[in-house]
């Protein structure tokens, strides 16, 4: 987003004032508001409940990190323009991009921001969580695509790594059983008919998806993890189509699936490479709010393998 290392894995540890911490911990305050807001009674649409306040509190932190970066970007866009040069989009982050763009109003851009901030940190951190888990949990698995991803050098492009079949088929896995956005909603525009209900225009509307991923009629052995059921192309793409949409579907859908796949490639190719991963500890499940958070704590073990 911004073209810049932000230093959350910086092996010094981080400093609880350090600007990394502040953002971390504002993500994740936010997204425990959120997730408090979202279930049982919408309170907070009356009077400001104390996860209300909590929520703001943790977006007006990220707000004003975000406006830093905002007016950074701006800075630089202007004194290419002083200097009368055109940037190349390659060296530009998403946010120059976005600046420069006629379909993003400037007014909206604080809120896109914090949107794909709240929503990518979240799916993202969740995806890499279970694959890592059920990697670590299934060791032949970890090893077979150990073999696949060995097969290529040490500095991989994006068309490499989205060309391992067998890495994208363990992420569809991973994400078919733990899908981090387990609900989907929506607000009916025409009445419906589903199974002989009638749903009226105008009805707020919760979708499980991760009920229909983990159904038997669509996925033999259905709660198991088996990435082998992804390989033929054929099966693939008819189980592909609703019975599992974890970036869901249509004109909501996730604008960053590509992007997600790739950070998910990128960070696996990049661990497996370096280390064996184990997990020895009970099972760990997910809660079905509309962002999930695994159940408990994801205490891996990474075992170098020079
Ligand atoms: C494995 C990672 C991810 C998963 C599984 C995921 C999944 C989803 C899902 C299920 C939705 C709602 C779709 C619907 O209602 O039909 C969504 C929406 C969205 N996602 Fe993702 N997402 C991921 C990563 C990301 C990342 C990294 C970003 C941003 C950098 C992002 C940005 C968005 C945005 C902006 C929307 C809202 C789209 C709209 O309301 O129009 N997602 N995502």
């Amino acid at each position: 987003m911004f073209n810049r290392h932000i230093g959350f894995l910086d092996p010094r540890g981080l400093s609880s004032t350090s600007e990394p911490a502040v953002m971390l911990e504002s993500l994740s305050g936010a997204t425990n508001a959120i997730r408090k807001c979202e279930s049982g009674l919408h309170l907070w649409k009356f009077f400001e409940t104390p996860s209300w306040k909590s929520l703001v509190m943790h977006c007006d932190t990220i707000d004003n990190i975000l406006t830093k970066y905002i007016r950074k970007a701006q800075d630089k866009l202007r004194e290419y323009k002083n200097k009368g040069l055109e940037p190349k989009p390659e060296d530009m982050s998403l946010l120059e991009r976005f600046l420069l763009s006629e379909a993003v109003l400037p007014e909206d851009m604080q809120t896109i921001l914090l949107d794909m901030m709240l929503i990518g940190v979240n799916t993202t951190s969740h995806a890499v969580a279970f694959l890592l888990y059920h990697l670590a949990r299934f060791p032949r698995t970890q090893q077979k695509l150990y073999d696949e991803i060995k097969t290529l050098p040490a500095k991989v492009d994006k068309n490499m790594l989205t060309s391992l079949p067998y890495l994208k088929a363990c992420i569809q896995e991973s994400l078919r059983l733990q899908p981090p956005m387990p609900i989907l909603n929506r607000i009916l525009t025409k009445d419906i008919s589903v199974h002989g209900y009638k749903i009226p225009k105008g009805t707020y509307m919760l979708i499980a998806t991760k009920l229909s991923s983990l159904r038997e009629e669509h996925f033999e052995d259905a709660l198991k993890f088996k990435p082998e059921r992804w390989m033929h192309p054929e099966i693939g793409k008819e189980m592909e189509s609703m019975a599992t949409i974890p970036f869901g579907h249509g004109a909501k859908a996730c604008l960053a699936k590509d992007l997600a796949e790739v950070e998910l490639s990128l960070l696996i190719y990049k661990l497996l490479r370096k280390f064996r991963v184990e997990y020895h500890y009970g099972d760990i499940g997910s809660t079905n709010t509309l962002i999930a958070s695994p159940s408990r704590a994801l205490k891996f073990r990474f075992v170098d393998r020079s």
